[in-house]
């Protein structure tokens, strides 16, 4: 091995250690004190829920585990949420953590939730929630309780577009969170603990003064024989659980987005990574077309990033360690597209876990022209051909000087931005390296709706680069004080860039982006495969159907 790939397989491997010790964090919930208390109570984790739902041996794809970092709510935002296989059938599974302020639901849970929902809406998927939660985080509660309505109203949606929600209540669920038994198709209740009502003992003395306890106004017996609310009486956890199976079994679920059966692979869970231990196991492919696992090998992937962003490394790289090897149905691992023309830029088609995608993948770094026209032209062609896209960034942005100007780089980068936003193939984003500016919206960027968007520990995003944008800022105002006719500071203009290279260093990080939920969770660049296998699989349960319909491409 070189000593470049040695240093940039140590740096990487730095990087991972600190994600792992970052979802360590978020795993660990409310801390020691309050998980033994949990169990004191004869109560499962939230993660200990889930891994009990899920299929013996399959993989459950946490999202967002590291919501809420860097802000002062912990880490995880008192939720879990992830796709998890239920007797075969990929299911969005949220489960409040009760451990963390009682499971209240802050202005990031709220997010988490959100984003946890739009993707099961996005791809069709049945949702399984695990409730405990003591309703609205009381505090903040002016900043969750109007858009916290979203959460039920997106229950019922899902109801009316055919796709089933199911509650199981292990406990508190009162107020406003008792609309997510109330407004899901099934909901289980485990005798003694759960806890539904719209005011509490306390509450309702003070409203009507009628003397009440916590069984008579909400407890799962009166639920299930007297209101009617509780579909199922469950005796236990592991009862809720076992009953919680059973009705996604009897759902009769059939993904619209794959001709044939289905066949769910196994998968190695743990409970003490977030990101499910995928690594080594194969993808809960649903799909039936048969694959070769990738003809280099995964663990090359640590040795391929530079450590300085501005270096560029060849994405085929990273396409030979993620998409399926040659086979009888895949004869080349990637066949590029124009691979000529817009060079800085790479086109192709693969196979990952037996799933078509189209790649477009930044190579130089910079958005040229060329490459801008070149990612247009593919994007139909996915669309004419109902093939989901996958987009691997590492982009500085488009090119910028006279000479790009007068060329129509800001037309061509429109023409890509405008396929990009009106293609209608599912999406899927990965930042590996660099995301900066327009480059990033052209490359589909969060908010250009990527079904799945997942960041490396090496990418960084912000609208420039740092040191860039510190000197941009420099310039400007080196100019204002020419045009005041003062002196300029320039002591203090080193200590500003310093500064502002540093702060903007920050908050392009990633773990920065993932804790405001500007992505789907931070990867380990060899789980990149199979992630993308669970995504490909979850998007199947609907069909692919690309469009003709463009806005205006201006030429
Ligand atoms: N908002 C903010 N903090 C909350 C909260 C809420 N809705 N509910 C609980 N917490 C906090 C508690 O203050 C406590 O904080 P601390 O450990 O820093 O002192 C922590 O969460 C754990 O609460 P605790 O009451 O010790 O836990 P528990 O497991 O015995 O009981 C509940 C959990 C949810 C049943 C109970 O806390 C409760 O009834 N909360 C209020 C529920 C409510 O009325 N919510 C309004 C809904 S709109």
């Amino acid at each position: 091995m070189s000593d470049v790939s040695i240093e940039r397989r140590e740096a990487m491997l730095d990087k991972i250690a600190d994600l792992d010790a970052q979802h360590a964090v978020a795993v660990a919930g409310g801390g020691e004190r309050y998980v033994e208390r949990h169990h004191a109570r004869g109560k499962l984790l939230a993660r200990e829920r889930i891994e009990l739902l899920v299929d013996p041996g399959s993989a459950f794809l946490e999202l967002s585990p590291l919501a809420g970092w860097g802000s002062d709510f912990t880490v995880g935002a008192s939720v879990v949420t992830g796709i998890g296989v239920i007797e075969g059938v990929e299911c969005m599974i949220t489960a409040n953590d009760p451990t963390v302020k009682g499971g209240a639901s802050n202005p990031w849970t709220v997010r988490k939730i959100f984003r946890a929902s739009q993707i099961a809406e996005e791809n069709g998927l049945p949702t399984v929630a695990l409730v405990e939660s003591g309703g609205a985080d009381l505090p903040t509660q002016k900043e969750i309780f109007i858009p916290g309505g979203k959460l039920f109203r997106d229950i019922t949606r899902s109801s009316a577009a055919k796709v089933p929600t199911v509650a199981l209540v292990f406990g508190n669920s009162t107020a406003g969170g008792a609309y997510v038994p109330g407004m899901s198709d099934y909901t289980v209740m485990v005798r003694e603990q759960a806890k539904v009502f719209l005011g509490g003992p306390p509450l309702v003395k003070m409203a009507t003064g009628e003397e009440s306890d916590d069984e008579s106004l909400g407890g799962a017996e009166m639920h299930a024989r007297t209101s009617g609310l509780a579909d199922y009486l469950a005796e236990d956890e592991h009862d809720a659980i076992r009953i919680g199976r059973r009705i996604v079994a009897r759902l009769n679920w059939r993904k619209a987005g794959v001709s044939g059966g289905f066949e769910a692979r196994s998968a190695r869970t743990s409970t003490t990574d977030p990101l499910v231990e995928v690594r080594g196991a194969s993808a809960t492919s649903l799909e039936t077309r048969p694959y070769a696992e990738p003809e280099a090998d995964p663990e090359g992937l640590l040795d391929l990033i530079p450590t300085d962003l501005k270096e560029p490394f060849d994405p085929r790289e990273v396409i030979a360690r993620i998409a399926d090897g040659r086979s009888e149905t895949n004869g080349a691992v990637f066949d590029e597209f124009k691979p000529l023309y817009g060079a800085s830029l790479v086109t192709g088609w693969a196979q990952i876990h037996g799933h078509p995608v189209g790649i477009l993948a930044n190579a130089q770094g910079v958005l040229f022209s060329e490459e801008a026209q070149k990612a247009t032209q593919f994007i139909q062609l996915a669309n004419q051909v109902d093939t989901p896209l996958l987009f691997l960034h590492n982009t500085t942005g488009y090119m910028v000087g006279k000479e790009y100007e007068q060329g129509g780089i800001i037309k061509h980068g429109a023409q890509m931005i405008n396929a990009v936003s009106n293609s209608t193939v599912p999406h899927i984003s990965v930042l590996m390296g660099a995301s900066y500016g327009a480059g990033n919206y052209g490359m589909n960027g969060r908010a250009f709706d990527p079904r799945f968007l997942f960041t490396w520990p090496s990418a960084k995003s912000a609208v420039m680069g740092p040191a860039q944008l510190a000197g941009v800022l420099s310039i400007v105002a080196r100019a204002a004080a020419g045009a005041k006719g003062r002196d300029y500071d320039e002591e203090g203009d080193a200590g500003m860039r310093a500064m502002v290279e540093q702060m903007i260093e920050e908050q392009s990080l990633p773990y920065a982006l993932s804790g405001m939920l500007y992505d789907d969770g931070v990867i380990d660049p060899r789980d990149t495969r199979t992630v993308l296998g669970i995504c490909l699989s979850v998007i199947a349960n609907r069909p692919v159907v690309g469009t003709d319909r463009f806005g205006v491409f201006r030429t």
